[in-house]
């Protein structure tokens, strides 16, 4: 006999681990640099813009595939009688493999600067760039050696990702989400009032409220493109395993909305946390985006900022926060595989897996800077080339599998499964999709056009993903 599966509890317990999955290291330190680079207020708009289009659709596709499928997303396309169609649930599940060996080990450097700014603040403050290095293997005289400290804190990261785990969907990943979600929106609103209370954030505040459409150009539409897919976990395996455990009795088009509106609220926070802070301390222009830019540049505002060292503690305990729930959310789709496929135990499964997984991120991390370790990558612009393995890693998930898991999912349902499978499994229960027509038009040709757009530009103009 089949076992009963696991379900979410309550309809909270799913909109915060859905969220949690989404908001991310995304929402925090990629979307405010990029929000400055595409013209603040106009980067916005556009954003907001795509979201609602594509990021709404899309994120509803996937949890409907799941919900119908109630099975994970290799066996959801076997399960509705299309099993030539798996190559799209193993693209997501191998993409959440890789992802998960870097972003658990970002997670680890996160751990590490909590504790840093609470007991080393003036270390960071006196060379950011240096403390940073140092932590990852290369030293000031040039030398490198093995990142034991990094490792450590990844090793950390992992074990406490794998603690919630083993204890079940109901048990651990809805009961952490329902303390951590909280105590992260808690953590912005305060970093929040202190970044536009600083003498000089106005200027920045007004940054992210002007129309400057002299930034707009094509690539901001990409990047805004790109950095939405990412942001709400679109193109992985993850939404359509959440999507699995989700309640027949539940109205998917009211929850996946309320999902996509939290992602977008706390990035547009971060923007604002982020961008006049900035400002104030270290003047505009100094903006950046991405772990760079994390671990070294904010460094000089907390360093300016009246009780910088304790906004430090706080801000890196947010992006903790943000990357455990992620990362939660990825391990969880491959377990989720794993364990129905081969009849695995929970437990075993997640250990073995947690440990391999943080084996292979070893690699990421040591290829920073202390063993050079390369991939293989080519672009349009620059022929063949070979990048670190720890960008090559990120470039083959963010650039290429994430946008054609996407297009797969787009693929099947609009024109395989048909969109009227989804729109019959939203509408269980007695509930109505009034835009079905819409989510039709934009899930057959709409979406698919827009990924398509990504995935060539990406590669044959090397404009980058995430
Ligand atoms: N959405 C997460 C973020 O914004 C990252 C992520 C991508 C998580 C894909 C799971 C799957 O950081």
């Amino acid at each position: 006999m089949e076992k009963k599966r696991a379900q979410w509890s309550s309809k909270l317990g799913f909109i915060l681990a859905a969220a949690g999955s989404a908001i991310g290291l995304g929402n925090i330190w990629k979307f405010p640099g990029r929000a400055y680079e595409g013209g603040g207020g106009s980067f916005l708009l556009i954003y907001l813009f795509i979201v609602v289009l594509l990021g709404i659709p899309l994120m509803l596709t996937e949890l409907a595939l799941g919900r119908a499928s109630q099975t994970n997303i290799v066996n959801t396309f076997k399960k509705l009688g299309y099993k030539q169609h798996s190559w799209v649930g193993w693209i997501g599940v191998i993409g959440a493999f890789i992802i998960t060996c870097y972003y658990s080990h970002v997670g680890g450097w996160v751990l590490r600067y909590v504790f840093s700014y609470a007991f080393e603040a003036p270390a960071i403050y006196r060379d950011s760039l240096g403390y940073f290095y140092n932590m990852l293997g290369l030293h000031a005289d040039g030398t490198t050696s093995i990142p034991w400290t990094a490792l450590f804190f990844a090793a950390l990261f992992m074990l406490l990702n794998a603690v919630v785990i083993i204890r079940g969907v109901e048990g651990g990943i809805e009961k952490f989400n329902k303390f951590g979600m909280p105590a992260l929106f808690l953590l912005l609103i305060i970093l929040l009032v202190r970044s536009v209370t600083l003498p000089g954030a106005e200027a920045g505040v007004k940054y992210m409220l002007s129309l400057d459409l002299g930034k707009v150009t094509v690539n901001t539409f990409f990047s805004a493109l790109g950095q939405a897919f990412y942001s709400l976990s679109i193109g992985m395996a993850i939404l359509v395993t959440y999507g699995s455990y989700l309640s027949k009795s539940e109205d998917m088009i009211k929850n996946t909305a309320v999902v996509c509106g939290m992602d977008t609220l706390v990035a547009v926070l971060a923007g604002f946390i982020i961008v006049p802070a900035v400002f104030a301390t270290l003047g505009s222009g100094e903006v950046g985006k991405g772990g760079g830019f994390a671990f070294v540049s904010l460094a000089g505002v907390f360093a300016e900022m009246p009780g910088g060292r304790i906004f430090g503690v706080l801000f890196y305990l947010l992006l903790l926060f943000a990357a455990l729930t992620s990362c939660i959310s990825l391990i969880e789709s491959i377990v989720a595989f794993l364990t129905e496929e081969f009849g695995w135990t929970r437990k075993r499964t997640t250990i073995i897996l947690c440990l391999i997984l943080f084996l292979i991120g070893c690699l990421y991390t040591c290829s920073q800077a202390a063993i050079p370790l390369k991939g293989i990558w080519y672009d349009g612009v620059n022929g063949i080339t070979h990048p670190a393995l720890c960008d090559f890693m990120e470039y083959l998930t963010d650039r290429i599998m994430i946008p054609l898991c996407a297009l797969g999912c787009c693929i099947f349902v609009g024109w395989v499964w048909k969109p009227e499978s989804i729109i019959a499994e939203v509408e269980q229960s007695g509930f109505r999709f009034r835009l079905a027509k819409a989510y039709t038009v934009l899930i057959r040709f709409v979406a698919p056009a827009a990924i398509l757009a990504i995935l060539i530009l990406s590669i044959f103009s090397g404009v980058t993903l995430s």
